[in-house]
């Protein structure tokens, strides 16, 4: 079932999500509908905010993004309740989009490998440290658990000349292919 992407402005994508237990409702439904949205939309990631719940569960497939980094070859998975424990202090910085925020991209300056915790959708826990573009794709999804959007990053100078485009989505008036819940 696709789901509504939350849009940039609404109040669901700056509140800090809560850890889940293993009988939360209908997750595995919940889980195949984040990615079943996420692909009709052309994105590479969904944090469970974006459509509406204030959990920490994010879904991601970087695939398509093989051609321009190699490490993202297998790169498809389910994370629940994560939490990243530590950051490099070696940082680069890459282009970055999101679903929330349709029309936009800018380079977001993130650490180049983090270790993390999580649980996968068997709940299996799983402690990684994951590197290059995969952690890139992380810690963009980590960010919306902690009620934080990409260009949050950006100076006061481009967040400035973003605001027009911003108010735009916040106001449903940014072109996007995807159903929409506006602020
Ligand atoms: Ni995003």
């Amino acid at each position: 079932m696709l789901l509504p992407i939350v849009q940039y402005g609404h109040p669901i994508l700056r509140k800090m999500s809560e850890d889940i237990t293993k009988d939360y409702e209908n997750l595995q439904k919940l889980i195949a509908d984040m990615y079943e949205t996420m692909y009709k939309a052309e994105g590479i990631g969904i944090a469970a905010p974006q459509i509406g719940k204030n959990i920490r569960l994010f879904v991601i497939d970087a695939t398509p993004c093989v051609e321009d980094y190699p490490e993202v070859k297998d790169f498809k998975r389910v994370f629940i309740n994560a939490h990243i424990v530590e950051k490099s202090e070696a940082t680069t910085s890459t282009s970055e989009g999101c679903l929330s925020l349709p029309g936009i991209s800018e380079e977001v300056r993130r650490s180049t490998s983090i270790r993390i915790k999580y649980l996968d959708e068997n709940f299996e826990e799983h402690d990684e440290v994951i590197s290059g573009y995969c952690a890139i794709v992380v810690q963009h999804e980590y960010d919306h658990l902690d009620g934080k959007v990409f260009v949050d990053h950006l100076g006061a100078l481009k967040k400035r000349l973003l605001k027009g485009k911003l108010n735009a989505i916040s106001s449903g008036k940014a072109p996007v292919r995807y159903r929409v819940v506006l602020p």
